[in-house]
């Protein structure tokens, strides 16, 4: 501290939610910076399952402010149904403890009609988006045509800016024999929403960097994983923003000299939802054992839209690539009971294709869809690691692959997770 960002090291559902709610609790601030309700975090406590999309974990702990970044882009719709869900639930959220970016983008539902449109367009190339309209709302704000939440302390501009929006949307979608959008419905939602969200809505940054020089503590809590950064990923099959460490520095407005630590979190083997490259995909019985059959919330299944999750083993060049664009300064584990079970375990050191070796991904998907995986195989274990809490209850196959990871990657492994519940982790 002052400042920790957290990073999924991977392509998303790496298991953030848990670290994050851990560090909060000596934490002031939690705050998302980029990305939307693409996003989805299980959080267990107790006999208590929050599934949460936009608002931090911080949420849950009392005493912490949870703060939606000017980076992200917000479907406030979704967003009070969230709210709402938490409230019932016990939660408490006030304008004190919850705070939105004036300068967040808003997801209208133009923009979510235009990801399915396209989607449907891609055919077989589909990226297989979330269909949340987080790109085409991100591209409406790049070609600085986006609304604002802070638009939304005027609900009557607001609105008129929706109205026309949506009726400008309902031609083009005309025009692509599209199912048309609900004008008046969907604003008089809006408006709803809007009236709801108006008191949380603040200048972020300023807010944020007068807390830092308080001596404020703020976790930086990344969404999706840095694999699928715009700007790194395997491009096209990528989210719109960045989900990287500097991706936390622009969607919160605060500079790179407030921050200590950037953890970064990899699940012990690779997962990936939609379309795109994943050299080291299972995609048979290995990859079933890893996917876990759907019955409890831990299996990998996507929080957001349920989708069976792509699975294979560790792909450390693509770890590697995480590492050097985030800067972790150390790294989490999660998962390490799914692998009980295996006689051994593989990990990709590099790839390869056409007899050259890549070390690093080739920026080119194409390319990337056609490397073979170098593997290092080293040996399993069968005992059942969910009681174990401290490293001489792992077992020493357990102990090595853990300790070959952090070789190879060249980087402090901090803890290591063993099942969903918070106390279900091994400090290493
Ligand atoms: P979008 O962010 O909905 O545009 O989707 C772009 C790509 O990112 C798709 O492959 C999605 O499956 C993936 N994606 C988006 N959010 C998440 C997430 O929270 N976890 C894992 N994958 C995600």
């Amino acid at each position: 501290m002052p400042v920790t960002i957290i990073i999924g090291a991977q392509w998303g559902d790496e298991g953030k939610g848990r670290f994050v709610d851990w560090l909060a609790t000596s934490a002031d601030i939690v705050a998302r910076f980029s990305g939307g309700d693409n996003a989805g975090h299980t959080i267990v406590l107790g006999k208590q399952v929050y599934k949460l999309h936009l608002i931090p974990s911080g949420i849950l702990h009392p005493g912490v402010v949870a703060l939606l970044g000017n980076g992200m882009v917000i479907n406030p719709v979704n967003l009070v149904k969230e709210m709402d869900g938490l409230i019932a639930q016990g939660v408490s959220i006030t304008p004190e403890n919850f705070i939105i970016s004036t300068r967040a983008h808003i997801i209208t539902p133009a923009h979510i009609a235009f990801d399915r449109a396209k989607e449907k367009a891609r055919g077989a190339d589909a990226i297989g988006t979330t269909l949340r309209g987080i790109g085409p709302a991100y591209v409406d704000k790049i070609d600085r045509q986006g609304i604002r939440a802070g638009q939304m302390t005027d609900i009557e501009s607001f609105t008129e800016t929706l109205h026309t929006t949506l009726k400008n949307a309902n031609h083009t979608l005309a025009r692509d024999n599209v199912e048309l959008l609900d004008v008046e419905k969907s604003s008089l939602d809006y408006l709803e929403a809007a009236a709801r969200l108006r008191p949380y809505l603040q200048e972020t940054a300023i807010y944020l960097n007068q807390r830092l020089k308080q001596g404020a503590r703020v976790i930086c809590e990344g969404a999706q994983g840095a694999l699928l950064d715009v700007d790194h990923g395997s491009y096209p099959y990528v989210t719109s923003s960045s989900p990287s460490s500097g991706g936390a520095l622009t969607g919160l407005g605060f500079g790179p000299t407030h921050v200590d630590c950037v953890l970064g979190i990899a699940k012990v083997f690779s997962t990936r939802v939609g379309g795109g490259p994943m050299p080291t995909e299972q995609d048979n019985a290995i990859g079933a054992q890893l996917r876990g059959t759907g019955s409890n919330q831990w299996d990998e299944y996507g929080t957001t839209t349920g989708r069976a999750r792509r699975c294979g083993w560790l792909d450390l060049v693509m770890l590697r690539y995480s590492a050097a664009i985030n800067g972790y300064t150390e790294l989490a584990m999660t998962k390490l009971d799914v692998l009980s079970g295996f006689d051994e375990l593989k990990i990709a050191v590099a790839y390869e294709l056409d007899g050259n070796r890549y070390d690093y991904p080739p920026y080119d998907s194409a390319v990337l869809e056609r490397v073979t995986p170098i593997y290092e195989t080293l040996p399993g274990w069968q005992e059942d690691l969910t009681g174990a809490r401290t490293p001489a209850e792992l077992p020493a196959n357990a102990r090595a692959y853990l300790q070959r990871i952090g070789e190879l990657i060249e980087l402090p492994i901090t803890s290591v997770s063993v099942g969903p519940e918070r106390t279900q982790l091994v400090q290493l």
